[in-house]
C-alpha cells in the first residue's frame, strides 16, 4: 500500500451535501447467526410487514464466513438474503474485520492491539486487531476478495458497511506496527530530514532530540511522565492514516468488483479523518446514534441533535446505520428504556438533523453476550410488543415520506465550528483538565437549539454562506488557512464568535509565536495580555457584565484583554485585578462583526451574550409560533420545505402560525395550526413558488 492514493468516493464533502442514496432505506441491523432457524422462522415476513427495506449483516461473523483459514462458506448468509429477498428486503453487506476470528488471533497473536499498559489484548471482545498489522491486512483483503467476489452478482446485496466502528471504545494502538508505520508517517511528513521533525517537535525541551527516524517511538502518557504533545499529535494522525489506509484497501476490492455497489462506514469517533481522505472513500458517512447515553431527558433531544449535526458537519447528510431499538445495557451501565413514542421521535430527529435513510440496532434482542441487555425490536422471547408496533409505524410513515427527504438538505443559520480531527485530537495531547472543545460548542448549540434558532454544526474551511452567526468555542489548534474564509464570511455580514483561547495554537501542536490569538489577531482586534485557568471560582469569582446589566459569573478560563482602537468593548469584567478591563469585544468587519469573548463559554455567560449576538446577527426563531420543547428543523430542496416539528415535551402541545401546506404524516393539509401529543412529530410539506429555490 502506497502511503498516498486518489480517495474513490466523494472529495466534495459540505455540511450541506445530500447523501449519495437512490431509495430511502428503512430498517434493522440483523444478527441470524445468533439464533436457530424456528425463532428465525417469521423474521423476514414480520420485517416486510413492519415496512423494513433493507437489512445490514454479518459485520461479526467472520468465524462462520471462514470457518478455517482459507475455506469460505458462505451458504448460510446466501439463504438469509434470499430468504430476505423474496419479501422484498436488500441486505447491507459488511467486512467482518471487526472480529477476525480465533484461528486468526492464534495463529498471528502479534496482530493483536498492545493498549498503553503493554499487555497485549486477547480473542474474545471486538476491535482486537491492529489495523497496522500486515497480517490483519491481509486477512482483511482476503475476506473482503472473497465476500465481494462471492455476492458481485448477488442483485439483493445493494451496498457495503467497511469494518464496524474504528477505534470505537479501543486505546490507541502501541505494537510495534503502528510504531515502524507511525516513523514511516513522520519520514513521509518531514520528507526524510530528521531536523525538520527536531525543529516541529521542540526537542530541544528535555533533550529529546533525534538522529533517526529509526529511533522515533509511539509517546506513551506517564511513561515516566508527560509527553511531548507535538509528538503526540502526529501519532494521532498516524493512526488516522493507518485508519484510512486500512479502509482503502477495502474499498479499493469493493469498488473494482463491483461499481455499482455504494460504500459506507459507520461512525464517530476519536482519530478518525472522515472530513480526510478516510471519509473521501465513502459513497456517504453512516452515523450510529444511542441519544439514550443521555440519561437526562430533557437534554436528551438537544444532544442527539448536537451529534447529528456534527455528524452533518463531516460529509453532509449521512445514513443512521445504528439507533436505539430499545434500552442500551452492558457492563456497567444501563440507559432509560425508551417510552412508547420515543424511538420515532428519536428516529425523525435523527431524519430532520440529515439523515438519509435509517437502520435500528437491532432486531431481536441477544440471550447471551455481552450485549444480552441491549434492547432489539423484539424482546429475548420472540414476541412483537410495542417497539415492533412502532416500528411498523414508522415503516409505513416512511414509505410515503421517505422519497419527499431524499435530495433535500437541512437548512440553517447559525452554526457552530466543528469536524477538524487535527484540533480535537490536538486538545486531547494537553487539556490541562479544560473540557474540550466540542463539549463546550454544545452549548451554544444548545441554547440556540432551545431559541428555536436554526442552528448547526460546519468546519471553518466549509461553505459559510447562509450562515448569519458563526461560533468558533475554543479551538486553540487553529489553521492560518481557515482566517480568509472567516474574514470573507464576516466582511459579507455574519457575526463571527471567536472564544478565549482560539489561535493560540499552530499546526504542529506547539503555542504560536505571535501575540495571542496568533492569525486571529487581526480579525479580532484585540491581544490578550494575560490568562489564567480558573481552578476554585468560589475563592476567586471572576464575573464580567454587559453595560448595566446584572454580572454573570465565568467559568474554567479567563483572558487579560487589550482592545485596539476602534473595537467596541460590549462587556467589562467587574472583578478583582481584571476589574475595569474587556470581557467581550466587537470588531465591525465590512458589514458583519467579530466577537471576541475573554472566557470559556458557559449556559450562563453564553445566555448573557445570546441576545445581543441575535440582535447583532438578525437571527430568529424559525417559527415564532412554536412552544418551548418544540423542536423545528427546515430541509429544502429547489421546489419545497419539509418542516420537521418534534415535540419532546411531556404532554400536548399546539403550535401557531405554521407554513401552510401537507402534512406528510396525516396527510392532512396544515392550515397554521397543529396539534401534537407528547413524543409525536409533524412534517409539513411547503411548496417554493416556482423559479424560487
Ligand atoms: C455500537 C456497535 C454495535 C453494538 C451497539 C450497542 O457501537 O456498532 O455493534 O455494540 O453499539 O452497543
Amino acid at each position: 500500500m502506497s502511503q498516498s492514493y486518489e480517495p474513490l468516493g466523494n472529495t466534495e464533502l459540505s455540511h450541506t451535501r445530500p447523501a449519495s442514496i437512490q431509495r430511502f432505506m428503512f430498517g434493522t441491523t440483523y444478527y441470524p447467526e445468533h439464533w436457530d432457524a424456528e425463532t428465525r422462522q417469521e423474521d423476514a415476513a414480520r420485517m416486510a410487514a413492519a415496512g423494513v427495506n433493507v437489512v445490514r449483516l454479518a459485520e461479526f461473523a467472520g468465524d462462520l464466513m471462514e470457518p478455517q483459514p482459507g475455506q469460505y462458506d458462505f451458504s448460510f448468509f446466501d439463504a438469509v438474503i434470499e430468504e430476505l429477498a423474496l419479501v422484498g428486503i436488500d441486505t447491507i453487506m459488511c467486512t467482518p474485520t471487526a472480529t477476525p476470528p480465533r484461528w486468526f488471533t492464534h495463529a498471528h497473536p502479534d496482530a493483536l492491539r498492545v493498549p498503553e499498559s503493554g499487555r497485549r489484548e486477547q480473542h474474545g471482545s471486538r476491535q482486537h486487531c491492529c489495523l497496522a498489522s500486515p497480517d490483519m491486512r491481509s486477512y482483511s483483503r482476503d475476506i473482503t476478495r472473497a465476500m465481494t467476489a462471492h455476492y458481485r452478482d448477488n442483485p439483493c446485496v445493494i451496498g457495503w458497511q467497511t469494518d464496524n466502528e474504528i477505534y470505537c471504545g479501543v486505546d490507541a494502538c502501541h505494537c510495534a506496527n503502528c510504531e515502524s508505520a507511525f516513523r514511516q508517517f513522520v519520514r513521509d511528513k518531514f520528507d526524510g530530514d530528521i531536523d525538520a521533525l527536531n525543529r516541529a517537535w521542540g526537542t530541544a525541551f528535555w533533550s529529546q532530540s533525534y538522529v533517526d527516524f529509526d529511533h522515533i517511538q509511539i509517546p506513551l502518557r506517564s511513561a515516566p511522565q508527560y509527553p511531548n504533545p507535538a509528538q503526540e499529535l502526529d501519532y494521532f494522525r498516524s493512526l488516522a492514516q493507518t485508519a484510512a489506509h486500512f479502509q482503502h484497501e477495502q474499498v479499493e476490492i469493493i469498488r473494482d468488483t463491483q461499481p455499482g455497489w455504494f460504500v459506507t462506514h459507520n461512525g464517530t469517533f476519536e482519530h478518525v479523518d472522515y472530513r480526510g481522505l478516510f471519509g473521501q472513500d465513502l459513497d456517504f458517512l453512516s452515523y450510529d446514534c444511542y441519544p439514550m447515553f443521555e440519561h437526562d431527558p430533557a437534554r436528551r433531544g438537544m444532544g442527539q441533535a448536537y451529534n447529528c449535526d456534527r455528524t452533518r458537519a463531516l460529509t453532509g447528510n449521512f445514513m443512521i446505520m445504528e439507533q436505539h431499538a430499545g434500552m442500551g445495557g452492558a457492563l456497567h451501565f444501563a440507559t432509560d428504556t425508551p417510552e412508547p413514542g420515543e424511538l420515532r421521535q428519536m428516529m425523525y430527529r435523527s431524519i430532520a438533523h440529515g439523515a438519509d435513510s435509517f437502520v435500528h440496532f437491532r432486531w431481536r434482542t441477544c440471550r447471551f453476550g455481552s450485549e444480552e441487555y441491549w434492547g432489539g425490536i423484539l424482546d429475548h422471547d420472540n414476541v412483537p410488543r410495542q417497539r415492533y408496533r412502532e416500528l411498523c409505524q414508522e415503516g409505513a410513515e416512511l414509505k410515503r415520506i421517505g422519497p419527499e427527504i431524499l435530495g433535500t438538505s437541512v437548512q440553517i443559520e447559525a452554526a457552530i465550528a466543528y469536524g477538524d480531527n487535527d484540533a480535537t485530537d490536538a486538545h486531547a495531547t494537553l487539556t490541562m483538565g479544560i473540557l474540550r472543545e466540542n463539549k463546550i460548542g454544545e452549548v451554544p448549540h444548545g441554547e440556540l437549539f432551545k431559541q428555536g434558532i436554526a442552528v448547526g454544526c460546519v468546519h471553518p474551511a466549509d461553505d459559510l454562506s447562509g450562515l448569519k452567526l458563526y461560533v468558533i468555542p475554543h479551538w486553540a489548534y487553529f489553521n492560518p488557512a481557515w482566517v480568509a474564509p472567516l474574514q470573507r464570511f464576516v466582511e459579507d455580514g455574519g457575526v463571527l464568535v471567536v472564544g478565549a483561547r482560539s489561535g493560540t495554537r499552530d499546526l504542529n501542536n506547539n503555542v504560536v509565536a505571535e501575540t495571542i490569538p496568533g492569525c486571529l489577531r487581526d480579525l479580532c482586534a484585540i491581544t490578550v495580555e494575560s490568562y489564567g485557568k480558573q481552578n476554585n471560582t468560589t475563592a476567586r469569582p471572576l464575573a464580567f457584565a454587559i453595560d448595566g446589566a446584572e454580572p454573570v459569573l465565568s467559568e474554567h478560563w479567563y483572558e487579560e484583554l487589550k482592545a485596539d482602537a476602534g473595537t467596541e468593548i460590549v462587556a467589562t469584567w467587574q472583578t478583582r485585578h481584571l476589574k475595569g478591563t474587556p470581557a467581550v469585544t466587537r470588531n465591525a468587519v465590512g458589514k458583519g462583526a467579530v466577537y471576541y469573548v475573554a472566557t470559556y463559554l458557559n449556559e450562563t455567560t453564553w445566555q448573557c451574550l445570546q441576545p445581543v449576538l441575535l440582535e447583532d446577527a438578525q437571527l430568529k426563531p424559525q417559527l415564532p409560533g412554536c412552544p418551548a420543547g418544540v423542536e423545528v428543523v427546515q430541509r429544502s430542496d429547489a421546489d419545497k420545505s419539509l418542516w420537521f416539528l418534534i415535540n419532546h415535551t411531556d404532554g400536548p402541545v399546539t403550535i401557531d402560525d405554521l407554513p401552510h401546506g401537507d402534512e406528510l404524516i396525516t396527510e392532512a393539509p396544515c392550515t397554521g395550526t397543529l396539534h401534537l401529543e407528547a413524543n409525536d412529530v409533524a412534517i409539513v410539506r411547503q411548496a417554493h413558488p416556482v423559479g424560487q429555490g
